[in-house]
């Protein structure tokens, strides 16, 4: 899809098919030229409901108001209904929120977003005949706007909304086409495009590097596991930031095998590292003046008669023993050498892991939420913050010292499972920090996607599967770091 930002007013544009985003219901509005018809169809304008009026080219949609998540899921909506269609051009008016062109880039997001769909495994894929977009800088309420800005807004746009559905395209990719070597050589191709970085640990190295809890959780499985490193490093970088993704290209749970029901969509368990590769091809593309490392464990969790065990006790990379206790709590197994192993890489002012890790997180928070653990008040505040800017949804959850008992092991330094069945998303953040240096202590957040990742139902701008959670969220993080001055 390609987009057109011109000085033009709408009425002189040409196109298939005008979008008018219909803001607060209001009817009365300039840009309404139907509201007679609008009626007649039972158009009310509520947030993303849609009526095409076909014999005057005209789309509209309605949004709740002039905020950036409103108007990013109108668009998806409007551009939801052009894909059965024949229509190839848009042109669209400028919306912004008092002169703030975030406004403007939610739109351009929602677009792309809204505009995605899955079809690889389809024998007969449909066709997006849409191609072409044409925004025009007639302002909703009649400000003027900056053609830089919004150019470079637009931009912006682009490069966070492309590099989400390329990591909703690797979720998506089923187990037996995406393994951790598939998964190492995505991370090769897109570092080899856009100029970043990377270096792939294979057993030999894996086994050098001591990341035996990694190793034990990869064994049943006949794909190898792989440790992806992504890096970002311009000259001018402002401070460093590392991103830590679990890659379970599947869980099966292994000999605490998940029942059939729970399985299924188990492909998403490479949401973390799958948003950790999309990240980077966006920071890497924004060129952002932040030093950005990417760590990925990308690892298969089966059964077999070399799996590892409930009731093994395993060392990870830092010393600290684990009594496993459930081979189904993988990913902090296999996350607890990958944060060890990029701390000894690197040494970084913000520490985050991505991690679809608990089904308590969905549970606590429901699905379209992030759960944000950590050490720092202040930072899960920061995180949640600019999640929201980016428009996902994020909230903090909070240590405790109780539950933090209920993860202690008779036999090992700690247990891989808690002891109690309620509080799993806060135990399981527990258990990670375990793995965390005392100077990267405050430096670190943990970042629950279980529910967002992957949703069998479309909402918001995002379809049904996967979302690209926790794309957005860093990639605006990110920038928010690379416009401030101190942070450190
Ligand atoms: N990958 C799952 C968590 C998950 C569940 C992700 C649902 C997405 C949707 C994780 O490895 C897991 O199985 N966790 C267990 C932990 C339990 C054994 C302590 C869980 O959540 O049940
Ligand atoms: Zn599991
Ligand atoms: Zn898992």
């Amino acid at each position: 899809m390609n987009f057109e930002l011109t000085a033009l007013p709408v009425v002189d544009l040409s196109s298939d098919i005008e979008v008018i985003i219909v803001v607060d219901k209001d009817t009365k509005h300039r840009f309404v030229q139907d509201k007679k018809l609008l009626k007649k169809a039972g158009f009310e304008a509520n947030q993303d409901e849609t009526c095409l009026l076909v014999s005057k080219n005209r789309l509209y949609v309605g949004a709740e108001s002039l905020a950036s998540t409103a108007i990013r899921t109108a668009a998806a909506a409007a551009v939801k209904v052009l894909k059965g269609t024949q229509y190839k051009s848009i042109k669209v008016a400028t919306y912004t929120n008092k002169g703030c062109t975030y406004t403007l880039r939610a739109m351009i997001e929602g677009f792309i977003l809204g505009a995605y769909s899955f079809e690889t495994y389809k024998s007969k894929k449909k066709k997006n005949p849409l191609k072409h977009i044409t925004v025009s800088l007639e302002e909703y309420s009649k400000l003027d706007i900056d053609i830089e800005k919004a150019s470079e807004m637009i931009h912006k746009a682009q490069i966070t909304a492309d590099a989400t559905n390329f990591t909703r395209d690797i979720v998506n990719t089923t187990p037996d086409d995406c393994y951790p070597e598939v998964m190492a050589s995505i991370a090769e191709s897109m570092a080899e495009d856009t100029g970043l970085a990377c270096k792939v640990l294979k057993p030999k190295e894996l086994r050098k590097e001591k990341m035996e809890t990694l190793l034990a959780v990869a064994r049943a499985s006949r794909h190898a596991p792989r440790v992806i490193h992504l890096t970002h490093k311009p000259k001018n970088a402002k401070c460093v930031v590392t991103l830590v993704g679990k890659g379970l290209t599947y869980d099966s749970g292994g000999l605490s095998l998940k029942p059939a029901d729970f399985m299924v969509t188990m492909k998403a368990d490479k949401s973390g590292g799958s948003a950790v590769i999309g990240v980077m091809k966006a920071i890497a593309e924004l060129d952002l003046p932040v030093e950005v490392h990417g760590f990925v464990g990308a690892v298969e969790n089966m059964i077999g008669g070399d799996a590892y065990k409930p009731d093994d006790v395993l060392v990870a990379k830092n010393g600290k023993t684990i009594e496993v206790r459930n081979t189904d709590a993988e990913g902090r197994l296999v996350l607890a050498d990958t944060l060890c192993y990029a701390q000894q890489e690197v040494k970084s002012d913000y520490l985050f892991d991505l991690a679809t890790l608990t089904g308590a997180c969905v549970v606590g928070v429901g699905n379209y939420t992030s759960g944000i653990m950590g050490n720092s008040d202040a930072l899960k505040s920061f995180v949640v913050k600019e999640a929201k800017n980016a428009g996902e949804l994020a909230t903090a959850l909070d240590f405790n010292p109780y539950l933090k008992k209920t993860i202690k092991s008779e036999i090992a330094d700690i247990c891989n499972v808690s002891n109690t069945r309620y509080g799993g998303a806060i135990t399981a953040g527990q258990f990670l920090s375990e793995f965390i240096d005392k100077d990267h202590k405050d430096k670190w957040a943990h970042i629950d996607i279980a529910g967002p990742a992957f949703v069998e139902h479309a909402w918001g701008e995002n379809p049904h599967g996967a979302s690209g959670a926790g794309v957005r969220m860093m990639v605006k993080f990110i920038e928010k770091l690379a416009t401030e001055d101190s942070h450190k």
